[in-house]
C-alpha cells in the first residue's frame, strides 16, 4: 500500500527541549562517519553491556548473509536485565507495573500490581530452578510461550534464556492452527500458556485454543498452564502441569547461575510473515539482539532512570520482544504493562493508564492513534497527561493528521514524537528522531534518519540509490547487530528473500521508500505481499491458503486495501467449486474461517465472488492486478495475462461491493 497523503511534505516542527538538536546536514555527516567505522562504532557501543566474556572478532563476516556479531563473546539477556541490577540501588526499584483490564463500578482497575527488580529476580530464578529441575529443560531446547498479557510472560521469557533455552512466543491473538504450526516447525518440547485472559471486556479461553493445537502436534511433550482467570479447565494427564502446583515446593531463595550464551546463538525464534509460504522463524541471536536495543533504548526513548515508560504494542510481537520486556529491563527502567485493549471500558482507558502512572515516555502505533481520533479530544484531554516528554510511533507508517492529533491532545504541541521504521528481522528499530543522541526537526509523517551505525538507502530496481524524492526500495547496505541471525530450519530461504534481489549482498526490507530532498526518509509501504492490518504483518498467501482449504472454495486471492483506522485491511476474491452457490451466508462462513484459521486479525473486510481470476498463462494467479483494481490503480503489464475478461469479472466484483459500503454508510439507510 503507498501513503494517500501527498509528497513532498515539508512542515517542519521544532520540540520546545532543543538541547539536541542539529541540523540534518550535520547529522547526515554524523551519520556518515559512524557507516564508514561500522565494526569500530558498534564495538564501542557492545562494550558498555556486562558480557561474561567480551569477542575475539567484532563481527564474522565470512559467511554472509549469515552474519555474526561480538564472536566469541558471552552474555546472558537474563543476567543483563536481572543481575546487574540487583547488585545496585535498582534493586528495590519497580521493574513492572501492571495493570489487568477488568474495572469496578466506579471505572477503576481492579487489579494493579508492582514488581521490584528484586521480585523480579526472585520469582525468575524460581521459575528456572523449576524449569531446569522438574523438566530438565537446557541450553538450545526450544519452548513455546502461548500467553496473554501477564507478569508471568515476561517472567517466562527470562527463565527460559537463563537456561539458554530458546524460546517462540506465540501472540495469543492467533488461532490454534497458527500456534500449530509454530510449534511443529520450531520443535518446541514444551507449550506455556493460561486459561484465559480479557480482551474488551470479553474472556477468552486460551487454553481450549492451545489443547486444539496441541491435539495436531506430536512434538510438545510437557504443558504448563497458568491460572490467569482461575477458571477450570480440562487438564490432560501426564502432559500438563498447573503452574503453581510445579511452584509449591520451590524455595524463594533459590539461584540459578545464567547459562554462558554465546554471542552468536539464538534468543529466541520469532514468526513473521513474508511474500510467499508460511510464516518465517526469524531466529535472533543475543549478542547483537542486546547491543541494538541498549543503544536504541538510549537513543530513540532518552531512557532515563526516573521515567515510567510504557509501550503499548502486545508482546507477542516484536516490538513487544524488543521494547516492553529486553530493551526497557536492560535499561532498568519501570516499565508499564497493560493487560487490555486501550479502549475499554471506554476510550479514554489509556489516557487514565498516563495520568494514573504518570507515564514519561510513550511508544505507540498509527492504528491505536486513528481509533483515538474517532472520538472528541475532550474525552482525554480531561485526564492530566503531561508527564509525557516523549513520543514515539511504530508499525506502519503515519499519517500526519494522527501525528498532529496525538502531538496535541498528548504532546501538548511541544514534546518530542517520532516514528521509528524497522521490523522483526532488524531486531530493533534502524530510522527514526533520536532525542537522546542528536536529533533533527520533526517532520510529521516521516521516519526521520537512519540510526548511527545501520546505512539504510533508498535504491533503483538496479540496488543503485534512488535520486531524492523518487520513490524506491528500502535496503540495508551493511550488517547491523539485531539482524536475523537465518530462518529457522531454512537457511537458503534466508538468503532467497532477503539478499537475492539486489546485488552485493544488500538487505532486501520489502518496503518502498523516498527520501527526501531534506534527506529525511519516508517509508511508504510493502512493495511486497505482507500487508499490515492495525500494524500486524499479515502475508495474504497465508490467508489464501486457509481459504482454499475451506470446501467451497476453489481459487482466492487476497489483497490490501486502505482502511481510514488500520490502514489497511484485507479483501478476499473467491471463485467456487462447483455446487456451491455466493451468497451472504457464505461470505460470512468464509470469514469466520479465516478468523479461525488465522485468528480475529485476519478478519476480512469482505469476500467478494467472481467467476473467475486473473491469471498468467501459467495459471498462476495474477493478484497484482487484482490489487490494483482493488485500490483503483493503473493495471500495468499485463502481457503475461491470459483471459482478459478476468479484470473485468474483478471490477464488477469490486464495484458493486464499494456501492454496498456505500450504500450502508448512507445515514438514509440506518434504521
Ligand atoms: C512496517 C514491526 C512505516 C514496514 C516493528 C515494515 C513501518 C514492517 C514502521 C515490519 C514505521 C514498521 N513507518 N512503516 N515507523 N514501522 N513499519 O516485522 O512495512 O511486524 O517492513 O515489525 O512494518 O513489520 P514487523
Amino acid at each position: 500500500m503507498s501513503v494517500n497523503w501527498a509528497l513532498p511534505f515539508e512542515e517542519k516542527i521544532f520540540p520546545k527541549d532543543k538541547s539536541n538538536l542539529i541540523d540534518v546536514k550535520t547529522y547526515i555527516e554524523l551519520h556518515r562517519k559512524t557507516v564508514d567505522n561500522f565494526k569500530e562504532f558498534w564495538a564501542r557501543v557492545a562494550k558498555e553491556l556486562p558480557w561474561f566474556k567480551l569477542w575475539d572478532q567484532v563481527l564474522d563476516d565470512s559467511n554472509p548473509p549469515f552474519y555474526r556479531w561480538f564472536k566469541g563473546a558471552e552474555i546472558n539477556a537474563s543476567y543483563v536485565c536481572l543481575d546487574k541490577h540487583i547488585s545496585t540501588w535498582r534493586k528495590n526499584k519497580i521493574a513492572f507495573i501492571w495493570e489487568g483490564e477488568p474495572v469496578d463500578a466506579k471505572g477503576m482497575p481492579k487489579e494493579i500490581k508492582k514488581y521490584t527488580y528484586h521480585d523480579l529476580y526472585k520469582e525468575v530464578n524460581r521459575i528456572s530452578y523449576m524449569l531446569k529441575t522438574k523438566f530438565n529443560l537446557k541450553k538450545g531446547d526450544t519452548v513455546g510461550i502461548y500467553l496473554p498479557m501477564i507478569i508471568e510472560l515476561p517472567m517466562f521469557m527470562l527463565a527460559l534464556a537463563r537456561l539458554g533455552v530458546i524460546f517462540t512466543m506465540v501472540f495469543a491473538g492467533f488461532s490454534s492452527d497458527s500456534l500449530a504450526s509454530r510449534l511443529e516447525d520450531a520443535n518446541a518440547k514444551m507449550l506455556i500458556t493460561a486459561d484465559g485472559f480479557w480482551r474488551n471486556g470479553k474472556i477468552v479461553q486460551l487454553k481450549n485454543i492451545a489443547d486444539e493445537a496441541l491435539n495436531k502436534v506430536s512434538n510438545v511433550k510437557d504443558v504448563i498452564v497458568l491460572k490467569r482467570l482461575g477458571s477450570n479447565v480440562t487438564m490432560k494427564n501426564g502432559r500438563d502441569y498447573n503452574f503453581d502446583d510445579l511452584m509449591n515446593d520451590i524455595p524463594a531463595n533459590v539461584y540459578v547461575e545464567p547459562v554462558r550464551v554465546r554471542s552468536e546463538e539464538p534468543l529466541y525464534i520469532l514468526y513473521t510473515s513474508g511474500t510467499t509460504g508460511k510464516p518465517k522463524g526469524q531466529v535472533q541471536g543475543v549478542g547483537g539482539y542486546l547491543v541494538l536495543l541498549h543503544a536504541t533504548m538510549k537513543w530513540a526513548f532518552d531512557i532515563r532512570d526516573e521515567d515510567v515508560y510504557w509501550c503499548t504494542a502486545d508482546i507477542g510481537w516484536v516490538t513487544g520482544h524488543s521494547y516492553t520486556v529486553f530493551g526497557p529491563l536492560m535499561e532498568g527502567a519501570t516499565i508499564m504493562m497493560y493487560e487490555g485493549a486501550l479502549t475499554y471500558p471506554d476510550p479514554s482507558r489509556w489516557s487514565a493508564i498516563i495520568e494514573r502512572y504518570g507515564i514519561n515516555i510513550l511508544y505507540t502505533s498509527p492504528t491505536a492513534i486513528r481509533g483515538f481520533m474517532k472520538f472528541p479530544k475532550e474525552i482525554f484531554k480531561k485526564y492530566d497527561m503531561s508527564s509525557v516528554r516523549l513520543m514515539q510511533s511504530v508499525g506502519e507508517p503515519i499519517n500526519p493528521e494522527a501525528f498532529r492529533w496525538m502531538y496535541d491532545v498528548v504532546g501538548r504541541n511541544e514534546i518530542h514524537f517520532g516514528s521509528t521504521w524497522w521490523m522483526t528481522e532488524t531486531g530493533g528499530l534502524l530510522s527514526g528522531h533520536f532525542p537522546g543522541l542528536y536529533t533533527v526537526p520533526m517532520k510529521p509523517g516521516t521516519n526521520g534518519m537512519p540510526l548511527f551505525g545501520a546505512d539504510l538507502e533508498v535504491v533503483d530496481e538496479n540496488g543503485n540509490p534512488q535520486v531524492p524524492e523518487q520513490r524506491g526500495y528500502l535496503v540495508i547496505r551493511k550488517p547491523w547487530p539485531g539482524l536475523s541471525l537465518t530462518i529457522w530450519g531454512d537457511p537458503d530461504r534466508f538468503i532467497q528473500v532477503y539478499f537475492s534481489k539486489f546485488k552485493h549482498y544488500y538487505f532486501w526490507t520489502g518496503d518502498y521508500a523516498v527520501r527526501d530532498r531534506d534527506g529525511y526518509f519516508w517509508i511508504l509501504g510493502r512493495a511486497d505481499e505482507v500487508i499490515k492490518v492495525a500494524g500486524h504483518r499479515l502475508g495474504t498467501y497465508e490467508l489464501e491458503s486457509a481459504l482454499i482449504q475451506h470446501p467451497a472454495v476453489a481459487e482466492a486471492a487476497v489483497v490490501g486495501v486502505p482502511d481510514e483506522i488500520k490502514g489497511e485491511v484485507p479483501v478476499a476474491f473467491v471463485t467456487l467449486k462447483q455446487g456451491y452457490t455466493a451468497n451472504e451466508k457464505l461470505a460470512n462462513e468464509l470469514n469466520n474461517w479465516i478468523r479461525e484459521k488465522v485468528g480475529p486479525i485476519a478478519t476480512l473486510k469482505n469476500v467478494l465472488f467472481v467467476s473467475k481470476l486473473p491469471k498468467t498463462r501459467s495459471a498462476k494467479i495474477m493478484r497484482r492486478v487484482v490489487q490494483a483494481v482493488a485500490v483503483n490503480k493503473p493495471i500495468g503489464d499485463i502481457t503475461t495475462l491470459e483471459d482478459e475478461t478476468s479484470i473485468e469479472e474483478v471490477k464488477k466484483a469490486y464495484l458493486e461491493f464499494q456501492a454496498e459500503l456505500a450504500k450502508r454508510s448512507d445515514p438514509k439507510n440506518s434504521n
